[in-house]
C-alpha cells in the first residue's frame, strides 16, 4: 500500500497536494508518507509476529533523523554500517538496539559501538573478529558478535548489490565459518552469539531466503557444538518493493521462507529491512526546466539529477515517473508505465548535471510537458537522499514528511553556504 494517489488529476501524498508542497518548499523535493512508512514496518512485524522479531531498520536506506525516530517509536532498532550511521541511530533513540555491519570497521568505530552497548557486531572477517576481542579487552568489555556468512547462492539481483555470491567482499566464506569461530572459543572478550547473512538487495523472490536460512540451520548446530551459545539468527534485509508496477511480494512470503529456520534453531530472529519500509514511502518531486530534441531523441530537462537520485545512473534502475497534474488525454495513473500509451511519446528524463550518464529515465512514455510542470519520480524513499551528493556543487534537496493533512520539513534545502562550510580557505 502506498499513500500516493491522484485525486481529480492531481497527485496527493495522503491528504496533501504535491503541488502545494512544491510551492511551499521548492524542488527538487523528497516527500514521504508517514502512513506508508508505518504500514510497511507493521506488515513485517505482523508477518513475522510468531517469531517476535527484532527489526533493525537499515539506516543506509534513509537516515533522516525524523524517519529513524519514527521507526524507534514504533519498536524498531537499527542496522548501521558506519560510525556516522551509528551516530544517527543514537540521535534518534539512544536506547535502541543496534546491529553494526560492514567489512571495514575502524578501531575507533568499534570502541564507539562498545561504549554505547552495541547489540551485535555483524562480523565480516577473521581479522575483524580478533580485533573486536582486542579492542574489547582494552576496554574491559565483551564484544557481542554475529558471524556474517556468505551462503554462496546463485545470482539473485543486480551484480552491484548481490552480497551472497562467491567471491564478493562481504561476510565469511561458508566453508571457513567454523574454523574462524573455533579461533575465539574461550576468548573472554568476544562472544559469538549469532549468525548473520544479508543476501543482497532488492530481492523479489523468497527462495534465496529459504536456501540461505537452511544453510544457516546447519551452521548454527555446528557452532553450538563448538561451544558457542548462538541465540540470534539475523537474516538481514533486501526485501523487494514496487519499482515498475506491483511486483513486490507481501511480507508473509518472506516469513514463510525464513520462519522454519527460526523454529529449527530456536533462535531469536533479527531482520534489517530498509528499502521495504521506506522505498515506496517516498517520491522525488521535480520541475521541468526545458524540452529539447537532438539526434532523434526527446529530452525533458528537469531540476532533479543523478546527485539527487543516483539509482538510474548507477544500476540502470527503473523508477516510475509521471506528471503531478497529468493532462486529460492520458491515464491519470497508468497501470503499466512501460506500455505504449496514446497521448505519450518516448522521452528521456534528464537533469542538469554535466554527465551524459545523468538521467532519471530513458525512452519513457510521457505526455508532452511544459516548462514549470511538476514530475513525480516514485519509489524514491530508499537510497535516494541517502546516496545524494553535492556533485556539480548542487545543494541537496529538502525532505518533507506528510501525516494525514499535515506536513513537516524534516530536512531543509541546502544552501550554497552549506556547500563550502567545511572548507578552510587557507590562501585568503
Ligand atoms: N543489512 C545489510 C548488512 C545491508 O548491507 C543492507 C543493504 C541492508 C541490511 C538493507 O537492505 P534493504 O532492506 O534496504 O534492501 N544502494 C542500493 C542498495 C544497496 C544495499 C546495501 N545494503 C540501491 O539503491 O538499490
Amino acid at each position: 500500500m502506498d499513500h500516493f494517489a491522484y485525486r481529480e488529476r492531481s497527485l496527493y501524498c495522503e491528504d496533501v497536494a504535491i503541488t502545494a508542497l512544491a510551492e511551499e518548499y521548492g524542488t527538487p523535493l523528497f516527500v514521504y508518507s508517514q502512513a506508508t512508512l508505518l504500514h510497511h514496518l507493521q506488515s513485517l512485524q505482523t508477518a513475522f509476529a510468531e517469531a517476535k522479531p527484532i527489526i533493525c531498520y537499515s539506516v543506509k536506506a534513509n537516515g533522516n533523523l525524523s524517519i529513524c525516530r519514527l521507526m524507534a517509536q514504533h519498536g524498531a532498532g537499527f542496522d548501521v554500517t558506519s560510525g556516522g550511521e551509528y551516530y544517527r541511530a543514537q540521535q534518534a533513540d539512544p536506547a535502541a538496539k543496534v546491529c553494526f555491519a560492514g567489512v571495514g570497521k575502524t578501531d575507533a568505530e568499534i570502541r564507539y559501538a562498545l561504549e554505547r552497548g552495541v547489540f551485535l557486531f555483524d562480523v565480516e572477517s577473521e581479522e575483524e573478529l580478533h580485533t573486536l576481542g582486542e579492542v574489547a579487552k582494552s576496554m574491559g568489555k565483551v564484544a557481542p558478535a554475529a558471524l556474517r556468512v556468505n551462503p554462496d547462492l546463485p545470482p539473485k539481483t543486480h551484480v552491484k548489490t548481490d552480497t551472497s555470491v562467491k567471491g564478493v567482499k562481504f561476510g565469511l566464506d561458508i566453508e571457513t565459518v567454523l574454523d574462524v569461530a573455533k579461533g575465539v572459543v574461550g576468548n573472554p572478550h568476544v562472544q559469538v552469539v549469532g549468525l548473520h547473512m544479508h543476501l543482497g538487495s532488492p530481492i523479489l523472490s523468497p527462495e534465496p531466503y529459504a536456501a540461505g536460512a537452511a544453510k544457516g540451520v546447519t551452521l548454527i548446530e555446528a557452532l553450538r557444538q563448538q561451544g558457542h551459545d548462538i541465540q540470534y539468527l539475523n537474516m538481514g534485509g533486501g526485501f523487494g518493493i514496487h519499482y515498475r508496477k506491483n511486483e513486490a511480494l507481501p511480507a508473509e512470503m518472506f516469513a514463510k521462507a525464513i520462519l522454519p529456520a527460526v523454529k529449527a534453531t530456536k533462535c531469536q530472529l533479527v531482520l534489517e529491512p530498509g528499502r521495504f519500509i521506506v522505498g515506496n514511502a517516498g517520491i522525488l518531486v521535480s520541475r521541468v526546466l526545458f524540452n529539447k530534441s537532438t539526434g532523434g531523441r526527446s529530452y525533458i530537462i528537469q531540476d532533479a539529477a543523478m546527485n539527487d537520485l543516483l539509482r538510474p545512473t548507477l544500476y540502470d534502475a527503473f523508477h516510475r515517473i509521471w506528471p503531478v497534474t497529468p493532462p486529460a488525454d492520458v491515464p491519470e495513473r497508468p497501470d503499466d508505465f512501460e506500455a505504449t500509451m496514446p497521448g505519450t511519446h518516448q522521452q528521456d528524463v534528464v537533469g542538469p548535471v554535466c554527465e551524459s550518464g545523468d538521467f532519471l529515465a530513458k525512452a519513457r512514455n510521457l505526455p508532452a510537458l511544459r516548462r514549470g510542470e511538476l514530475l513525480a519520480t516514485f519509489s524514491a524513499g530508499a537510497y535516494g537522499m541517502s546516496m545524494a551528493s553535492n556533485y556539480n556543487a548542487r545543494c541537496r534537496a529538502a525532505e518533507v514528511l506528510v501525516t494525514g493533512g499535515a506536513h513537516r520539513l524534516i530536512r531543509r534545502r541546502e544552501t550554497p553556504a552549506d556547500l563550502v562550510a567545511c572548507e578552510l580557505d587557507c590562501l585568503n
